[in-house]
């Protein structure tokens, strides 16, 4: 395990691709779980990511196991109260982290299903997103996703109900299992989303049937702005040169599946291809309570070891985060000055 250095820990960083029920820690999952009379595989606190790290297998299994294992906890969560506790201690844990901006994804569409009221969910992560900048001066954004292994028109018909909602959302993303035909099948769903001013991401996960292909057309048919993951964009020279050229941004996650040890050098190896390229690529954590393999600082010290990046590399990674992030211009520079200043103490402390 990559120890975090004091260079690591003391950046103003910030994440783009966090998925709220995938902060949701063993300890409080039992806690949620008990309070809504739900019977859990394991009466644990390590449980889940005994499950999440027994149950790996090939690498296209993998996707397919951890949403089996995520779905417990997700599937756990059945009160806005309980998107507020596992929102609200993400936000601790970040804070501690020394994160200034977080955009977080939710499953808009399993919290309705899961019988809580939308207006009650949405005004709890409100509550935490007002919470978080008054008490740790932490800006959130919220993503709301959609999940593809569901019928498209559901998706549309949850669009419509977040309309009231619309200025708590910033963006719509897409997720789960990629479906055959994915990136078309969601093409007027992302549309009208766009035509409400939506910011527009999708998962394209590492080492999925059809990776580029998916890419592509999530760029091309979808109009996305950003990918999460979409590490494989860095077997295909063309795809490359597109998302450079494009200024697609990739939110990568070196450390999902890992378990204790470090990051899977192919992840890292892809992540090196596009980070030289010139790609606007993040890092970022997409599910910490569910591997062991950490938050943010030690997802990027683990990545930092595994591919020998500089701490200027680090700064770099973390410029295309502000980068790529849906704020404004303003807010933008202060958080690239704010770097930009971090980078300088810490040279002439070197020096
Ligand atoms: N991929 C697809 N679905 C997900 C992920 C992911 O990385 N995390 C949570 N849901
Ligand atoms: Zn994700």
């Amino acid at each position: 395990m990559a120890e975090v250095s004091a260079f690591i820990r003391n950046m103003p960083k910030a994440e783009l691709h966090v998925h709220l029920e995938g902060t949701l820690e063993g300890d409080l999952l039992l806690v949620i779980a008990e309070r809504n009379n739900i019977s859990l595989p394991f009466d644990d606190p390590d449980g889940i990511r005994r499950m999440q790290n027994e149950t790996k297998t090939g690498l296209t299994n993998n996707l397919v196991n951890f949403l089996r294992c995520l779905d417990i906890c997700r599937e756990a969560m059945r009160t806005a109260q309980d998107y507020y506790d596992t929102a609200m201690a993400f936000v601790r844990k970040s804070a501690a982290e020394n994160v200034v901006y977080l955009e977080v994804t939710f499953d808009v569409q399993q919290a309705i299903r899961q019988g809580v009221p939308l207006a009650e969910c949405i005004e709890a992560l409100s509550r935490v997103r007002r919470e978080a900048k008054r008490d740790y001066d932490i800006e959130i954004r919220w993503i709301a996703c959609f999940q593809r292994d569901h019928p498209v028109q559901n998706a549309m018909e949850t669009l419509n109900l977040l309309d009231p909602h619309r200025d708590e959302i910033v963006g719509i993303g897409l997720d789960n299992f990629e479906t055959p035909n994915f990136p078309a099948l969601f093409a007027p769903v992302m549309a009208a989303a766009r035509d409400r001013g939506y910011r527009l991401t999708s998962h394209c996960d590492v080492n999925q049937p059809e990776s580029l292909a998916h890419i592509r057309d999530c760029v091309d048919l979808l109009g996305v702005e950003r990918i999460d993951h979409g590490l494989n964009t860095a077997q295909d020279i063309t795809l490359v040169k597109k998302i450079v050229s494009q200024r697609i941004a990739l939110t990568g996650c070196p450390t999902f599946h890992v378990s204790m040890t470090s990051a899977p050098s192919d992840r890292v190896e892809m992540i090196r291809t596009l980070f030289d390229a010139g790609a606007l690529i993040s890092l970022n954590t997409d599910d910490p309570a569910q591997f062991g393999s950490g938050y943010l600082n030690r997802t990027l010290a683990a990545c930092q070891a595994a591919a020998g990046f500089t701490d200027e590399d680090m700064i770099r990674f973390m410029r295309n985060t502000f980068e790529s992030a849906w704020i404004d211009d303003r807010a933008r520079s202060g958080y690239l000055e704010r770097l930009d200043r971090f980078r300088d103490t810490s040279a002439r402390a070197v020096s």
